[in-house]
């Protein structure tokens, strides 16, 4: 299937420098749909007076119908997580219309979340398998008691939050239709979703760590996923959420994300799409967030090349004035640095390589960022690795991008910060049409560049940019 939108926008948008070219003609291919034997699985939790770990009931179901039945979470009732669980499942449809609750029990998850070895991360809910189809009916999902993790640990983020829905080792995948808004809030946000409107369902909401993770998978679509990490307890402009990223992405292909709502509260973090090796392709649409990242990249020494992305039709929303980022690409420096801190787990990182390239960040609408469009290949650099990326990046493209940003520095729409290794070529600003500040006339790319190929950057006004 080609979408009409990525030939009619990346074509005529960008044919004059022949940008993201490669990206226009991929088809994606839709996830195969799971076999049925037309056996169901209906669980039932147990009574929440007398309320027990429901993981048991939930395994034995899928081992009930597994190749080929349907699993069915009926709306209304809640089922307790209180144990970690990695199901492997093929040919299995999920009608998840009731709500998984995880406990909130930080010991037992510290404890035993299964290890992640990016970053030191930890999740508590792993699907694997082929062909699964997972449909929230409008009222499915998952609360992953993130406030006490919030409340916890205050901003201080330590090793065992898990992450409350991973897909690892995947193939054929769909999710669609979890729960919808609580009445009132963002519909006004909503209009331009793709034209689908009042569409957004699935729902993670109260995520310990990142919400939903996919590691290596392949054809997957992500349809309606809703996801709202708010710290109740975060006293004003406290930063409590960090690393509860809406949506992420490492070593998948052919990856589609549509209707996408995350809402943080307090300081957002990322939304982001992490290492992705080969073709990842998304079309996404998100409301508020820490913005859009493709990154940090090269974290490890390893290949860490992510290719074709497409993101396309976003609002970026500021909470509180406390949203840095809008859309950008980050990489670490090409020497290994010693880092501190509990996702390096005090090691020295750095150092990976490989390509960035073929990325369309189109149409989008920007209210309060701290940034424009961006790229910084200096991540976790001390004061010698500056500008030592061994990441190459080109072929991308930032189009029609408008809005109010919050600028730090006075009509400082957007930075380019590169590799002297690897200097970036292919970079374009298009329709640029920014304010730097509320009361500052909208204008177009400006700011500094570094490290970029002579003659790189397209559309961009500044030092180092012409
Ligand atoms: C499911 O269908 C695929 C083709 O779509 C087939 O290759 C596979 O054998 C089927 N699996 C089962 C369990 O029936
Ligand atoms: C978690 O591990 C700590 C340290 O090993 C131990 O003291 C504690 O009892 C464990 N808690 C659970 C719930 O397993
Ligand atoms: C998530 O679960 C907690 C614990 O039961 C509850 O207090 C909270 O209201 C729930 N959050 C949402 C958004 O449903
Ligand atoms: C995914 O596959 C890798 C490589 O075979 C394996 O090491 C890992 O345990 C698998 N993960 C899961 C959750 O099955
Ligand atoms: C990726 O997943 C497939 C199964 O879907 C598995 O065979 C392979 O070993 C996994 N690779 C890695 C690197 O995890
Ligand atoms: C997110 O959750 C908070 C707290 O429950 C709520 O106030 C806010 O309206 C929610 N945001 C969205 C977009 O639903
Ligand atoms: C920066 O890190 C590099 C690589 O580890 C090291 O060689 C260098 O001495 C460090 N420089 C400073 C100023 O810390
Ligand atoms: C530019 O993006 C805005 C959304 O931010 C959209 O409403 C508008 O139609 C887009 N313009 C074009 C020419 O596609
Ligand atoms: C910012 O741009 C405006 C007009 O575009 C100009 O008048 C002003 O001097 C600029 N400010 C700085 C600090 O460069």
């Amino acid at each position: 299937m080609v979408f009409p939108w990525l030939s009619r926008l990346l074509v005529p948008a960008l044919a004059a420098t022949s940008l993201v070219s490669a990206t226009a003609t991929l088809p994606y291919a839709e996830p195969r749909s799971p076999n049925s034997t037309g056996k169901t699985c209906v669980v039932e939790p147990s009574p929440k007076r007398c309320r027990r770990d429901d993981v048991p009931r939930i395994l034995e179901a899928f081992r009930e119908c597994n190749h080929g039945g349907t699993v069915v979470f009926p709306e209304g009732k809640e089922y307790y997580i209180a144990q970690r669980l990695n199901p492997t499942l093929y040919d299995v449809t999920i009608e998840w219309r009731g709500t998984w609750l995880f406990s909130d029990d930080l010991d037992y998850w510290r404890n035993n979340s299964y290890p992640i070895a990016f970053q030191n991360h930890a999740a508590g809910f792993v699907i694997t398998g082929d062909r699964i189809h997972i449909d929230g009916h409008g009222t499915g999902g998952i609360n992953g008691s993130g406030n006490t993790w919030y409340t916890a640990e205050a901003g201080a983020t330590q090793p065992g939050r898990p992450m409350p829905m991973v897909l690892w080792n995947v193939s054929d995948v769909k999710i669609e239709h979890c729960k919808p808004l609580p009445s009132g809030t963002v519909r006004l946000h909503v209009t331009y979703l793709l034209n689908r409107g009042d569409h957004l369902q699935v729902s993670i909401v109260q995520p310990p760590l990142w919400s939903l993770n996919i590691m290596n998978g392949t054809d997957i679509w992500v349809d309606d996923l809703y996801v709202n990490a708010t710290a109740l307890d975060a006293p004003y402009g406290k930063n409590w959420v960090q690393n509860t990223d809406g949506f992420d992405t490492m070593d998948a292909r052919n990856v589609m994300l549509t209707n996408f709502v995350y809402q943080v509260a307090t300081m957002p973090s990322l939304s982001s799409l992490g290492p992705t090796t080969s073709i990842a392709r998304m079309q996404i649409t998100v409301h508020g967030g820490n913005g859009i990242a493709i990154g940090s990249l090269g974290q490890y020494k390893e290949d860490s090349s992510v290719a074709n992305v497409v993101v396309k039709d976003v609002q970026i929303l500021t909470n509180n004035k406390d949203m840095h980022n809008m859309a950008y690409i980050k990489t670490w420096t090409g020497e290994e640095v010693m880092q501190k801190g509990y996702e390096s787990g005090s090691q020295p990182r750095g150092g990976g390589w490989g390509e960035v390239k073929n990325i369309l960040f189109e149409n989008f609408y920007v209210d309060g960022s701290a940034s424009g469009p961006s790229i910084n290949q200096d991540s976790g650099a001390n004061s010698t690795t500056k500008g030592t990326s061994n990441m190459l990046i080109s072929n991308v493209a930032w189009v029609n991008i408008t809005g109010e940003i919050i600028a730090k520095t006075a009509n400082r729409t957007a930075a380019v910060s590169c590799s002297q290794r690897r200097p970036c070529y292919d970079i374009e600003m298009r329709e640029i049409s920014l304010k730097p500040s509320a009361d500052a006339p909208a204008m177009g790319a400006n700011g500094e560049c570094f490290y970029v190929a002579p003659g790189g950057i397209h559309g961009m006004t500044g030092e180092g940019c012409e």
